[in-house]
């Protein structure tokens, strides 16, 4: 059986301090409880003292969430950590982080002291806390540039003082994994009383090592690791949670694992970035777009036949729902016929071979070439049904202190229907009174309105991306109303739907 290693996730305090990033306590709270549900061990959910903002955070958090231990950060000083005790009243299981930098920069350049009394300020803020909570978590700031002789002391030190969770964090991104590693062998090697705490690892990516030190420090004895969602946190952010997570489960060798639901990575990353209003790098590892997305033939082609060709993870084991296949002048004709089959159409042999022809050709003068692109190529010969559902009528009632109601008239083979249908917006009444003309369950996944060109009298075209039953489908319309070019491009999605 697998070694258990702590989760300790600090979105809400390290990720946070990302310029920009800042959440309010609702969006918090929201990202707390999925979380919760992702399994983490720990949520770090604020630096109380720092503000009336953090400090409510970190009540709220407490209240909102059961299983994780809530922890809130503290400097080495009292008051903040008679703060910290306070705003972890209502949490069920309590941790306070305290600690102090240790390496020379720290310990002369910030504080302009001595080493011996920085040990001092550190079992007297450990020992304050431990009166105040159940839970006492150390950090040696800048653990990474630190002498590791003089770490070991300060180690023993703390945790003699009470502290039951020792963070090594390397502040400044600056170690390598096999230093890093170094440093965590020689804690778990030189420190008398080691066996009373767990080491954890706290790795910063500023030369875009965190995941490889998070992982070296696991492997020379640490047992919780201090990660983010996506990676976010100050500069080049922190480790990231679902390298760390994923890289324990491919590597079976290291022997190691966690409590995370990894099917609830894919969600958490996207509130994260949402609320956060701060993307996702396309190829960010786990969590990017492009992480499951194949556009070379060769890999396309392999990747069809069998997942594992090119894929080391299955893109359900994180919520991803499928790799995705991007359709370009590299494609070869299995991605193309997969695709059609996707957005409705069967075409096999000659009559696939001649529809390649005409891919290439598109292929070669547009980047990636679309399911719309395909639809218009493809519904020029006879392989597609007939359209037989049309849009008639459409009237919208919107504006301010009015419930935005749609009435929309349809005909199916000729036999006309009418459905009224309100909604919090006027395309989401149009968009619920087709679901009930066209009887389907569908999910809307995307909604994209693009003006043609500037004006405000311009086409306005309308991209949809609906979801049934796992399978995906799209729909394109334009118009100069783009309430009707909504309608038109969601009827068109619809549509493709088989049941
Ligand atoms: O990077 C760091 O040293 C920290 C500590 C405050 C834990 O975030
Ligand atoms: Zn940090």
């Amino acid at each position: 059986m697998s070694e258990r290693v702590y989760i300790f996730d600090t979105t809400l305090r390290d990720g946070e301090q990302v310029p920009g990033c800042q959440l309010n306590t609702i969006e918090k709270i929201e990202v707390a409880r999925q979380l919760e549900k992702l399994g983490v061990d720990v949520i770090e959910a604020g630096f109380p003292v720092s503000s009336p903002g953090d400090f409510n955070s970190v009540v709220e958090i407490s209240k909102a969430v059961s299983n994780p231990t809530i922890c809130a950060l503290t400097r080495a000083v009292e008051k903040d950590i008679e703060v910290a005790a306070e705003a972890l009243k209502f949490a069920k299981n309590g941790r306070i982080h305290t600690g102090i930098g240790t390496s020379p920069y720290h310990i002369k350049g910030k504080f302009n002291t001595t080493p011996e009394k920085i040990i001092e300020r550190a079992v007297h803020a450990v020992k304050f806390a431990r009166n105040l909570v159940g839970e006492v978590e150390f950090y040696a700031e800048d653990a990474g540039r630190s002498d590791n002789e003089y770490l070991a002391r300060v180690v023993e030190a703390v945790i003699a003082a009470g502290a039951t969770v020792i963070n090594i964090p390397d502040t400044t991104g600056y170690c390598l994994p096999s230093e890093y590693g170094e440093k965590i062998a020689y804690l778990m090697n030189n420190v008398s009383n080691i066996d009373k705490a767990i080491l954890s690892t706290h790795c910063h990516n500023d030369l875009g090592m965190a995941t490889a030190n998070a992982l070296s420090g696991v492997s020379n004895g640490a047992r919780q690791v201090e990660v983010t969602i996506n990676g976010i946190g100050e500069r080049a952010g922190n480790t990231s949670l679902e390298e760390v997570v994923m890289a324990m489960r491919c590597h079976k060798l290291l022997d190691f694992d966690t409590n995370i639901d990894a099917k609830q990575i894919i969600k958490t990353s996207k509130l994260v970035s949402t609320l956060m209003r701060m993307p996702v790098q396309a190829n960010k590892a786990i969590v990017g777009r492009n992480a499951f997305s194949h556009s070379s033939g060769i890999h396309q082609d392999g990747v069809l036949k069998d997942r594992e060709t090119y894929e080391i993870i299955d893109p359900a084991d994180v919520g991803v729902k499928e790799s995705s296949i991007v359709l370009t002048a590299r494609s070869g004709r299995a991605a193309l016929k997969h695709r059609l089959e996707i957005i409705g159409y069967k075409i096999e042999g000659k009559e696939l071979d001649t529809v390649y022809e005409q891919f290439l050709d598109l292929a070669d003068s547009k980047k990636d070439v679309t399911d719309e692109d395909l639809d218009a190529l493809v519904s020029q010969g006879h392989t597609k049904q007939e359209r037989s559902i049309k849009l008639e009528k459409l009237q919208v009632v919107s504006g301010l202190s009015l419930i935005p109601t749609a009435t929309v008239t349809m005909s199916f083979d000729g036999d006309v229907f009418t459905e009224t249908a309100t909604g919090n917006g006027p395309v989401d009444a149009v968009f619920t009174a087709i679901k009930a003309l066209m009887k389907r369950k569908v999910h809307l996944e995307e909604y994209l309105v693009q003006a043609v060109t500037r004006g405000s009298d311009d086409l306005g075209k309308v991209h949809v991306q609906i979801e049934h039953k796992g399978n995906t489908y799209y729909g394109y319309a334009a118009n100069t109303d783009v309430i009707t070019a909504s309608a038109e491009a969601f009827i068109d999605a619809v549509s493709k739907v088989h049941n």
